[in-house]
Parts: C-alpha cells; structure tokens; sequence
C-alpha cells in the first residue's frame, strides 16, 4: 500500500513515537578514549600538551594519563586505548616492548588508580622507530614483514603483562593476529583478546595523530602495508583473515568514509566490530564547529549514532568524553 493510506510521517509526529521506533541506541560504554601517554621531555615541562590540530586532546605524563583514566572512567566510558610517545627512539622500535616503556608504565599506573576501568593498548612500532614506519626494514627500506612479526608479539605480551586487558595491533602486518595470538598463549596471556586493526586504510585522516604521536615516516609512506582506499573487497578479506587468524573483535579504520565496510565487516563476520573516528576526522568537526558552521554537540551525536547504525559494535573516538557528557543530559 502506498500513499495515500501509507504516511511514513505519522510515527515521527511525537517525541514519545520517534523515541519509540528508534532503532539505534548510542551509549557511552560503546565508547573507547584514545589517550597519547608521553615520556618525552615536552610533558616534563607541563604534563599536558596540547595538539595544535586536535583541540581538547593532549599529550599527557603519565600523572596526566591517570587523571584522565579516572575521568573516563566516571563518564561511564567503554575503554581507553593507550598510544605511547617514548623519550627516545631506534631503528628497531625497542621501546615498544621495553617492560619500563611508556605504555607499560601507563597501564600499571592506571590499572592500579582505576582498577574497574577497560585499558586497551595499540600495538605498533611507528612511535617508536626512528624511521617512523610500523615494522622492522630491509635494506631497500621497506618494511619487513616476517621480521616485524617477533616485535609486534613480543609488544603485545608486555602490554598484557603490563595488565591490559585487550591488544590492538594496528600495523596491518600479514599474520601478526596468529603470531601474537601464539605468543600471548604461550606466555600464559590465552585471556587476553586481540582487537585487530583488520581493514586499516592508508589515509590522509591520520594527520593530526601523526603530530601528536610524532610517527610521521621519515621516508615514503604507509601504502606498501595499508590499505588502498579504493578497495572494498580487499578489506572483507582483511578482516575475514583476522578472524581466521583468531581476532576477537575487527576494527575498521578511519571511519566517516568507510560506512559501506563497517556495514559489510558487520555482516560478514560474527565478532564485534569497531569503528575508529580518527584524528582527522575530529579535527575536521572541531575547526567547522569553531568556525560557527556546524553545531558541535549535533554533528558529533549524529555521526556517533550514524557508525553504530552502520554496524559499528564499538565507537573508537576523541569525542568520547564529550559525547558521554551530552548523552547523560539527555537522559
Ligand atoms: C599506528 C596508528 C595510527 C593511527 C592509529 N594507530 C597512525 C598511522 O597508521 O599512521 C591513526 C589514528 C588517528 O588518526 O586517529 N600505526
């Protein structure tokens, strides 16, 4: 039947009928915090900084990191993901799985502050390689993946010493989810879930997060190892390997322009997936909002529920402290 005797209108006529058919829900525990923990010489002068590119997120000491654990943690968030800026760097990227390093020292610290809250930690080398590349290199300079798989294993196990309660590999080396998965076994970590970065795209939106992490390549770029934006089958695969490969949960990334892959890892696997709004893509609303263009709190609300829609399980965002702010008003 059509209209006149259907009227798609009459269930949008009340608050209380739309509130009704909503089909979407957006709760702040679907939310995960990225946190750049730093122990750099920068925070030793102030335990905060900012990030010209992304007002309102600061590299932070890890005095810092454990306030602002806390703070999520009072938010109701899902989790926060900790990225680690170490002091010094090398061709190898040992800092990484340094059980003094960054990371680990942030997630003993806000394990023991803030024992209930959820701490996952991305596992890459690019923070910590002098050449800013996620891997190990041959000579010709690109990245070596067998090689690269022992560091990134050896990574996860010391974040999951360190009491992280899941890793996230985001390097988009082939078959690091089985060699960490190996590993993590091996050394008595078979509770410890691995979130795999599985459809990671090279792309222009992670700007800003290579500022404040400082891993922009010094040579070259990622698209030897990330995906090609064009590529929408490739990344299924992608994410259909991860799972076989022992991936708990998937993650897309970024994830404004990656709607159509968040729908179709959503329905092509049964793990939950994850969607990273990446730095970019905040920066992009927090300078159109400063400008006056766009209302902040509406625009952040609408693509939030939009990725959930999409299939997103799980909201990696900047945005997340605010949002969980917004949601509680509105309730
Ligand atoms: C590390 C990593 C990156 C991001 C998350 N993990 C940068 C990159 O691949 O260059 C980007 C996150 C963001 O832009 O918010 N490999």
């Amino acid at each position: 039947m059509a209209f006149p005797q259907t009227r798609m209108r009459r269930l949008r006529s009340s608050a209380g009928l739309r509130g009704l058919v909503r089909e979407t829900d957006l709760r702040a525990g679907q939310l995960v915090l990225p946190l750049f923990v730093s122990s750099g010489a920068d925070v030793v002068q102030a335990p905060r900084q900012p990030i010209g590119a992304m007002p309102g997120v600061e590299r932070l000491a890890l005095s810092a990191a454990v306030e602002e654990a806390r703070l999520a943690a009072e938010l109701g968030l899902g989790a926060v993901m900790l990225f680690g800026i170490p002091a010094a760097k090398d061709e190898h990227g040992s800092g990484a799985w340094d059980e003094e390093g960054v990371v680990q020292l942030a997630v003993r610290a806000i394990r023991a502050a803030v024992p209930e809250l959820v701490i996952l930690t991305d596992v890459c080398l690019c923070e910590y390689t002098t050449h800013g590349h996620c891997g190990a290199l041959h000579e010709d300079g690109s990245v070596d993946n067998d090689t690269t798989l022992d560091l990134l294993a050896r990574t996860a196990v010391s974040h999951a010493r360190a009491g992280a309660d899941m890793v996230a590999p985001s390097d988009m080396m082939d078959g690091r989810v089985r060699a960490i998965r190996e590993e993590l076994d091996a050394e008595g970590f078979a509770e410890t879930p691995i979130l795999a970065y599985a459809a990671k795209f090279a792309s222009a939106f992670y700007g800003p997060f290579r500022e404040a992490a400082d891993s922009t390549p010094a040579f070259g770029d990622r698209r030897g190892y990330q995906l090609d934006p064009a590529n929408g089958r490739e990344a299924l695969r992608e994410a259909l390997l991860d799972v076989e490969e022992g991936a708990d949960m998937v993650m897309v990334k970024p994830a404004l322009a990656y709607g159509d892959l968040i729908s179709a890892v959503k329905r092509e696997t049964n793990v939950p997936v994850a969607a990273y709004n990446v730095s970019g893509e905040y920066s992009m609303v927090k300078a159109a909002a400063a400008a006056g263009h766009v209302d902040e709190r509406a625009v952040v609300l609408e693509i939030l529920t939009s990725l959930r829609r999409a299939g997103a399980d799980v909201v990696v965002t900047y945005h997340a402290k605010d949002a969980a702010r917004w949601l509680a008003e509105q309730s």
